[in-house]
């Protein structure tokens, strides 16, 4: 029996039209007013493969999370929000563990997830909810160089394998745990990812077949276009000279600077430092994944 009609509860559910509203209002006030929701949830309200999902509290959404289908068997989660009025009070557990529970009934394979590592919540929500920490990633950034560059070639759809391989077997992808950051997205290459990457005209080799980088792009706060490096891919000791010449390949294609996010390795941190890139964040991220239970 109801005893208490009036008593506002939580409740996750699907996103709706109308929560943009709410969502809009309370992410102004996240990060500063730096929060990005505004700009993609159209897209990702769109998606038909993930979950844009919402909690509800006393008529409004007043928290979110997003599941998404990366390549076959990989999903990411983003836009986990609370409205910073009600944070601290359990809401936040309550859509983690409803877009984990989507996840483990319509999901496979792995599902990974970005956040700061100072974000307590999360490290602690991620590891009550069976996930495990994949490692410690920073940003490199630099300014696009102005200088002739090394030849850069676009790899066409018939070299996949090729390419494939050897982005797989190089030093640097298994230096970064066998992941790659597509922007603010980490993912394992595999073959559909590549064969789209290579559509998409973002993969290149270097001095032949000597080198492959994969770019993604992002523009900064002044709407000026930046490189994203998603793999620099060469051997160990060439990868200061890869990443030079990707601040030249930059500027020659219209781009202000260069910005990667890599696992925290010291001879990857060492290239980079190497080549001229700094560090813009404050502090570091941790990337966090679980595997499917039933659907591995
Ligand atoms: C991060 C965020 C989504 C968390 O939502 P929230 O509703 O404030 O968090 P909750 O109150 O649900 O707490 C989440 C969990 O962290 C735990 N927690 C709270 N403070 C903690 C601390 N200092 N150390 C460890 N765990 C802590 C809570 O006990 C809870 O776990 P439980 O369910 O096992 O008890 C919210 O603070 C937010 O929107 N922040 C700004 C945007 C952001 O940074 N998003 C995260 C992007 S990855």
């Amino acid at each position: 029996m109801i005893k208490d009609f009036n008593t506002p509860k939580v409740v996750c559910r699907p996103a709706l039209p109308l929560d943009s509203t709410d969502v809009f209002e309370f992410t102004k006030f996240i990060w500063e007013g730096h929060d990005y929701i505004q700009y993609v949830w159209n897209e990702w309200f769109a998606d038909p493969h993930g979950l844009l999902a919402v909690a509800e509290y006393g008529g409004r959404a007043v928290g979110m999370a997003k599941v998404t289908l990366v390549s076959k068997g990989q999903w990411w989660l983003e836009g986990f929000r609370v409205d910073p009025n009600v944070q601290g009070l359990k809401i936040g557990s309550r859509i983690h563990e409803y877009v984990n529970g989507w996840w483990d009934e319509y999901g496979d394979g792995m599902v990974r997830l970005m956040t700061s590592s100072e974000r307590v919540q999360v490290h602690h929500l991620s590891e009550r909810t069976g996930y495990h920490k994949v490692g410690e990633v920073n940003s490199f950034s630099a300014p696009a160089l102005d200088e002739k560059t090394d030849s850069f070639s676009t790899v066409r759809p018939d070299e996949l394998n090729a390419a494939l391989d050897f982005a797989i077997t190089s030093e640097p992808y298994q230096l970064n745990h066998n992941l790659i950051d597509i922007g603010w997205t980490q993912m394992a290459l595999d073959e559909i990812s590549m064969k789209q990457l290579i559509a998409e005209e973002k993969v290149f080799w270097w001095h032949g077949r000597g080198g492959l980088f994969i770019k993604w792009d992002d523009n900064d706060d002044d709407g000026n276009k930046v490189l994203g490096v998603s793999l620099p891919a060469c051997k160990i000791e060439s990868v200061p000279e890869l990443l030079t010449n990707i601040r030249r390949f930059a500027s020659a294609n219209g781009y202000v600077s260069v910005f990667g996010i890599f696992y925290v390795d010291p001879q990857i941190v060492s290239a980079l430092t190497k080549a001229g890139y700094s560090l813009p964040w404050d502090s570091t991220a941790y990337i966090f994944e679980r595997r499917h239970p039933a659907r591995p």
